[in-house]
């Protein structure tokens, strides 16, 4: 990483509705011209107006050292709102100092260990259904099936076995969510009750979920003191106040965990694999490193942290494919960035895929190279640059999953690269889909070999 000053870029004035039409088409693009022809700080003026800030201090400010000047209150968090409630993930003020109180004890590295055989478990029935593809040299959709591996996990670490049970309910339910969130949030179709085919699937889904929630809240009363998420949950209580969460509350954070996890660890997974298979020399360091800490055997977790260049790779594949690729805020009040003054009611746009290819920070930024996180540079980077790194956000906000993400990530990745060398097919032509992540455009079509 190349280090900067502080001092943060002069704001630059985009043209009023300067090329408006791309933003529907592909967002992330139009941000990446829009910093190409006016800098890392804009403010640009259109259907929705916004500052753009592609520069660390910048965003160091908004989100760590004046967070309590902005909150989520923005167009595009309030369609999440509608899809998913008042979880951790959009939540605001008292409530959501609340429930992060109360729920980020359950999301300790130490506790989430407890989480690894699942992880263990689900990706050791993927590789064997794996078997057949890769006897048959059959093309498969990776992104499906690292879709249908994390919404496993998720789903197994909340409710145990009771996943089983409702896990193609599961599946459609979070199918629509994600795709409600992922839709323009244009003012009145955003609404639910907005006569929309999607919002009528959005609301029926909504039921449907709650109802087997309830059931399954019901079916534990008297017996809370399971080992899943669901069972932490219904057995928190706040410290000073000694109350627990509502069932409401309690519905709308295993929901946020299902959202918020799975979609963005799959996508991850997808893209490191893709990036390994385009980089020999990676994913053969790679593997000697899996080999000298496994011998060929089942990852025991309490090693896991041995596998150093793996927990490289994967970040250096969330630079490139940053999963949750856009972040947003809303200026509570009048606030000064920058040296600049910031009506209230402004949204403060971040595209973490521009910021983690800004020049500013990274040499030669479309060259995969994991060796950016080895130990040497990331002690090197701990001033204002390490906020030019965001995958999980930073600050109050940063991702409450991401222990969770990255043991689930190192578990899944040590356990498909032991048994199979992954080619993408040859007849695959890149594309990016821009939704809610990033992602191969149709899915990411690949190859198996055995090792
Ligand atoms: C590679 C995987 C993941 C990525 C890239 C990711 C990314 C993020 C990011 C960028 C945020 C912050 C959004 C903001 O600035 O407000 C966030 C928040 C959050 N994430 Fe993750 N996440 C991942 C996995 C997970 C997992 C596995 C879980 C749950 C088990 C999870 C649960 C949450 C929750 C509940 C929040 C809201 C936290 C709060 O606002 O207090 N995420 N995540």
């Amino acid at each position: 990483m190349i280090t900067d000053s502080d001092d943060p870029p002069k704001l630059c004035k985009a043209p009023r509705f300067y090329r408006q039409w791309e933003i529907i088409r592909d967002p992330s693009k139009f941000i990446n011209v829009l910093i190409k022809e006016f800098g890392d700080f804009i403010y640009y003026r259109g259907v929705i107006n916004f500052y753009l800030i592609n520069n660390a201090s910048l965003i160091k400010k908004v989100l760590n050292e004046t967070h309590r000047n902005f909150d989520k209150n923005t167009v595009i968090y309030n369609r999440f709102r509608n899809a998913f409630g008042n979880g951790l993930v959009t939540a605001e003020g008292d409530h959501w100092r609340r429930q992060r109180k109360l729920i980020q004890p359950s999301f300790k590295p130490k506790l989430i260990e407890g989480f690894s055989q699942i992880m263990l478990n689900s990706s050791n029935r993927t590789i064997e259904r794996w078997d057949n593809f890769c006897k048959s040299e059959t093309t498969f959709n990776l992104t499906e099936e690292m879709n249908m591996l994390t919404l496993e996990i998720a789903g197994k670490s909340l409710l145990s076995d009771g996943f089983n049970s409702a896990a193609k309910d599961i599946i459609r339910w979070t199918h629509v969510i994600n795709k409600y969130s992922a839709g323009i949030p244009l003012p009145i179709i955003s609404k639910k009750w907005f006569p929309s085919r999607l919002n009528f699937k959005l609301r029926r889904a909504l039921r449907e979920y709650r109802s087997f929630l309830s059931k399954t809240i019901e079916a534990r009363k008297g017996n809370e003191q399971g080992e899943d998420l669901l069972s932490v949950f219904l057995s928190m209580r706040d410290e000073e106040t000694g109350q627990g969460m509502d069932e409401d509350e309690i519905a709308e954070e295993v929901l946020g965990v299902i959202v918020g996890g799975q979609e963005t660890s799959a996508t991850a997974l997808v893209w490191t694999l893709y990036e390994l298979s385009l980089n020999a020399e990676v994913e053969e360091k790679l593997l000697n490193e899996i080999m000298n800490v496994t011998s060929g055997e089942q990852i025991d977790f309490s090693r896991i942290r041995e596998l150093k260049y793996l927990k490289m790779v994967i970040q250096e594949s969330m630079r490139l494919h940053p999963p949750f690729w856009f972040e947003n805020r809303n200026a509570m009040h009048d606030v000064e960035l920058g040296g600049v003054r910031i009506q209230k009611g402004s949204m403060i746009a971040i595209s973490r895929y521009a910021l983690h290819r800004n020049t500013d920070y990274w040499d030669d930024p479309e060259t995969f190279n994991p060796n950016r996180f080895d130990e040497e540079s990331s002690r090197k980077n701990n001033g204002v640059e390490a906020f030019a790194y965001q995958p999980f956000s930073s600050g109050p906000r940063v991702c409450i999953g991401r222990h969770f993400a990255m043991m689930e990530m190192m578990i899944i990745l040590c356990s498909i690269l032991q048994k199979y060398k992954l080619r993408v097919d040859p007849h695959y032509k890149y594309k990016v889909a821009t939704n809610l992540t990033m992602e191969p455009r149709g899915g990411l079509p690949v190859i198996l070999e055995s090792r």
